[in-house]
């Protein structure tokens, strides 16, 4: 019999509590009747790189990173994935054999693959896509929505310089618009997608009436608490077809677990229900 250790991995944060992470790999771990745990790590961020580098030896194949370690690992990682790089932050940590860390970014991945999923006739190169704001989560949404083929991106945030920023980034498919012209910008796109964190539950809402987008755009939030934005709501009621944003919190956890655990998860309804009934 093997006296190999279960494989551990985790999802390190500051405040971490709040994370949904051990509930999604704690259902597949059930489901595939896997060994392994899946743990929540609050870590001082004064003590985040030696606790960092001491997790293989304790035995950890790799951990999800959140706030506020998501850019501030790719300081002292030993490698960097491009698109970890590119997105400028990481949530995917894989332990290689001899403790060294790789840095990897799963959430453009999650994104897109959420809309190719659960909205199977959206194409990304069909057509120009709107996305409110410039924060951390845009970046992966623009890096992910450029690879896919959009052949432009009207980019709206509050601060104009931060788009200026990513514009200067990402390249000539990005076009800024202000802040208060984002309705107008919504004309002939075939997405729009709120990656603000208005409309999250405790935040004001997103002001946002989609009277000049496509009645055929998609429409998506990378919100999913409360599930059914204000937006979502608004897109819905007048026939738009929408996706939720739990999906790409479920899809960016795909990856790191095949790494650690060594099976590729399913994605289906039984694991949103199970991400919610609790
Ligand atoms: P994240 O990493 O989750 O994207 P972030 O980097 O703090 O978080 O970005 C939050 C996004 O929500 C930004 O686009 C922010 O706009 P600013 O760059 O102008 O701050 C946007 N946001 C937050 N509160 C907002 C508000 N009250 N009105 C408009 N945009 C807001």
């Amino acid at each position: 019999m093997s006296d190999q250790p279960p494989p551990l991995a985790g999802v390190a944060g500051w405040p971490v509590s709040h994370s949904l992470s051990p509930r999604l790999h704690g259902h597949w771990l059930a489901r595939y009747n896997l060994p392994g745990f899946y743990v929540p790590l609050g870590i001082d961020p004064k003590n985040f790189e030696t606790a960092i580098r001491a997790l293989p030896m304790l035995g950890f194949k790799g951990v999800n990173l959140t706030i506020p370690f998501k850019e501030t690992i790719l300081s002292f990682a030993d490698s960097v994935s491009d698109r970890a790089a590119l997105i400028g932050s990481a949530n995917t940590l894989v332990f290689r054999e001899d403790g060294s860390i790789l840095a990897d970014s799963t959430d453009g991945f999650g994104f897109i693959e959420n809309l190719q999923q659960n909205a199977p006739n959206w194409d990304a190169s069909a057509g120009p896509a709107l996305v409110l704001g410039a924060g951390g989560a845009s970046r992966a949404v623009l890096s992910s929505l450029l690879s896919a083929g959009a052949p432009e991106i009207r980019l709206t945030n509050r601060t104009r310089q931060r788009s200026e920023i990513l514009k200067d980034h990402f390249g000539a498919r990005i076009t800024i618009v202000d802040w208060n012209q984002s309705e107008e910008a919504a004309d002939g796109v075939n997405l729009v997608v709120n990656t603000t964190s208005l409309g999250m539950k405790g935040n004001a809402e997103l002001a946002f009436n989609l009277g000049d987008a496509p009645e055929n755009a998609l429409v998506t939030d990378i919100v999913y608490t409360p599930l059914e934005t204000g937006l979502l709501a608004s897109a819905r009621a007048r026939g738009n077809p929408v996706v939720d944003g739990l999906g790409m919190l479920i899809f960016q956890a795909v990856p790191g677990f095949e790494s650690w655990f060594g099976m590729r998860p399913e994605v289906d309804q039984a694991l949103r229900e199970a991400i919610l009934s609790k």
